[in-house]
């Protein structure tokens, strides 16, 4: 038997509803597979202004320090938006703080799903490819300024930052198809030339069995529609990466069905969905736990080295949606609960 310490952050809106369904999937799955998981709740984000005026309070982020995995669900909402503090500089904080730069963001395909796509079965069939989101540097972290008048967000990338980043998805595509698509506006930013430059170095001079193409990122937002099959691992910086994985998790069927895993070089690893806090249905049973449940997943395949477990899992997903259970958002009826009981009886 082994124990694992995993720290969990609901954080606000729908995160402590869908977070709520992959603890529970973790516990029956720790269960099958003999480990003792254990749970350490903690506050982020809004509820976590409310409670201690700060959006990642210390004792949040030593108790991130010492787990295996940290799970996240979402943080942010209306009520906070206009405040000195906001809830997202409490994940902004805790990705800088535990050096997470490589937030890789799977398209995952459920074959039970096909027909929820918003594109045609004979564009998405088959489609399998990975985002790796640049997660530490860009205008997310240069200075940034505010005035009456004015206001400026400042984008930075070292040399450095591009070739970690690089390096982790040249990795990933030696072990798949072998084609990474590097995505920049090299056109109009100098930070997107060094990025292309340096990405252009790494894939020769460390990756030369793996293919490389350059695509500006106002394209490549049109490419993934019409052949998303051709796409194999993409990479691109913070910014392009966040709004690029919101338009691919709609070829999969919904928002809320996709996962990410936020990695650094060691441990621990941050889990989150794609998704944010949905403040339009939160607080009502209706959020789709399937991306919360598959960045678990990905927490169990990539924190906890368990593959084995990460599969049982997915594939518990997979039987779910093949047995007809449905949330709102893909076309069903089911609450977040009852999709969250479909995938614990399929994980027996
Ligand atoms: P959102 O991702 O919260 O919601 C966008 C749309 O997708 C909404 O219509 C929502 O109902 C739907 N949706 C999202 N998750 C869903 C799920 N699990 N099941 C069913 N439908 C789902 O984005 P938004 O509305 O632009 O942002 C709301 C708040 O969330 C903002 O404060 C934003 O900063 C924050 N946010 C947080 C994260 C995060 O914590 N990782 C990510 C994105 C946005
Ligand atoms: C995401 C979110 C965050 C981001 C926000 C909430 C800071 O949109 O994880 O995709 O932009 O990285
Ligand atoms: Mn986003």
């Amino acid at each position: 038997m082994s124990a694992f310490r995993i720290v969990m952050l609901p954080g606000d809106g729908v995160g402590p509803e869908v977070i709520a369904v992959a603890r529970a999937v973790l516990e029956r799955t720790g269960a099958r597979f003999g480990h003792a998981f254990s749970f350490d709740e903690q506050l982020i984000g809004g509820a976590a202004i409310d409670a201690t005026g700060e959006a990642l309070p210390a004792k949040t982020l030593d108790a991130c320090r010492g787990a295996d995995a940290v799970l996240l669900g979402a943080v942010g909402g209306p009520r906070w938006d206009k405040g000195a503090v906001r809830p997202e500089q409490g994940l902004l904080g805790i990705r800088k703080a535990l050096g997470l730069y490589a937030n890789v963001r799977p398209l995952i395909l459920q074959p039970a799903l096909i027909a929820q796509s918003p594109l045609k079965r004979e564009i998405v069939e088959g489609v399998d490819l990975i985002v790796f989101r640049e997660l530490t540097g860009g205008s997310y972290f240069g200075e940034k300024r505010q005035s009456a008048t004015e206001a400026s967000d400042l984008c930075i990338y070292t040399v450095g930052e591009i070739e970690r980043i690089a390096r982790a998805a040249f990795t990933a595509a030696r072990a798949r198809r072998k084609k990474v698509t590097s995505v920049d506006k090299a056109n109009v930013m100098a930070t997107s030339r060094l990025w292309r430059e340096t990405v252009t170095r790494i894939g020769e001079t460390e990756f030369a069995d793996v293919a490389l193409e350059h695509v500006l990122i106002d394209a490549m937002t049109m490419h993934v529609l019409r052949q998303p099959r051709s796409y194999d691992v993409i990479v691109t910086e913070n910014m392009f990466g966040d709004i690029l994985t919101d338009e691919l998790s709609a070829i999969g069927g919904s928002l809320g069905l996709a996962p990410s895993a936020s990695l650094g070089a060691g441990k621990p690893g941050l889990f989150e969905p794609v998704h944010g806090s949905a403040p339009d249905i939160a607080g009502q049973d209706l959020a789709n736990p399937i991306g919360m449940t598959l960045s678990a997943a990905m927490m169990l395949r990539h924190g906890l080295m368990l593959e084995a477990e990460a599969e049982a899992v997915e594939n518990a997903v997979a039987d779910a949606l093949a047995a007809g259970a449905r949330t709102r958002d893909i076309g069903g009826a089911l609450g977040c609960r009852a999709m969250g009981d479909a995938i614990l009886s399929a994980l027996g």
